[in-house]
């Protein structure tokens, strides 16, 4: 399949054709979404904080642990348009500090987008990055980098106001440049109002059916998450009890001397050698 590109994206929401994005963490979860031709956009998601790396939160992610993930995603990943989450704190203190962030995690991790959590507060953070050349993903409704400030993980936009807010921070977000949006955990009718109103792509995760796009964390998708499971998810898979089972198989035939078989898993040594060995 050809490189899919920010042009591609947005002809993809002018067609109606629903855009896939798939999280990926290292090189294999990277192959998996590169190999299928379905696959829109990869995204290193900061969720990797919790998915690879047992931190409780994502606010706990440093830019050199994403920068590590983001190559080897790099190195997996093909066509699909490949973007990386600015992980929390790196792009809050000053404008010259998140550009030099940004940068790096373009020069270093290799991707060609980055995504950043929150909505007006960021109208110069994604003017100044996109003046600049670096695409920017925008991302408003639940916001995990917030989940303390917001009391939890939490719908978003179910009040007035609260709706009203978020749709101007889309709108703004849009003006300053950023080439789509996500939508995270905000009520279906908001998300189709929002992806009526927006020329750039809204990917959806719990924002109902009605969005350009959806995107699923890759844990949630496989079935290998064992947490909570937000009402959004489905499991497409159930690789857990598929990987539960292997290993016991393993340990057990370890355990009952089964592993390996003499003849079809062992390496021998002419009968004469062994002799002159001894
Ligand atoms: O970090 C993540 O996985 C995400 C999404 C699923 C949107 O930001
Ligand atoms: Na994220």
């Amino acid at each position: 399949r050809k490189k899919v590109t920010i042009q591609s994206l947005s002809a993809m929401k002018s067609n109606k054709t629903p855009i896939t994005m798939i999280t990926a963490y290292d090189y294999p979860t990277a192959l998996a979404c590169s190999s299928n031709p379905l696959v829109d956009m990869t995204l290193v998601g900061d969720s990797l904080a919790q998915t690879c790396l047992g931190y409780s939160s994502t606010t706990q992610l440093t830019l050199s642990e994403m920068i590590h993930h983001a190559r080897a995603v790099a190195r997996g990943t093909s066509h699909p348009f490949l973007v990386a989450d600015m992980p929390f704190g790196t792009y809050h203190c000053s404008l010259s500090e998140t550009t030099r962030n940004a940068i790096k995690l373009v020069q270093d991790g290799f991707v060609e987008g980055v995504k950043m959590e929150g909505g007006s507060e960021l109208v110069d953070t994604v003017r100044k990055l996109t003046s600049i050349g670096i695409p920017v993903m925008a991302h408003v409704g639940l916001l995990p980098q917030r989940h303390v400030a917001m009391s939890g993980y939490k719908v978003q936009g179910r009040s007035m106001e609260g709706a009203k807010r978020l749709v101007d921070d889309a709108v703004a977000l849009q003006e300053a440049g950023a080439f789509s949006i996500v939508l995270e955990a905000i009520p279906k009718e908001l998300a189709r109002y929002m992806t009526q109103i927006l020329r750039i792509p809204t990917i959806g995760i719990g924002g109902g059916p009605w969005t350009d796009g959806q995107v699923l964390v890759w844990d949630d998708i496989m079935g290998t998450w064992s947490g909570h499971k937000a009402k959004f998810v489905r499991r497409f898979g159930d690789l857990k009890a598929e990987r539960d089972a292997a290993v016991q198989r393993y340990a057990e035939a370890v355990k009952s001397r089964t592993f390996p078989n003499p003849d079809s898993e062992s390496y021998g040594i002419e009968e004469a050698e062994w002799e002159k060995f001894l």
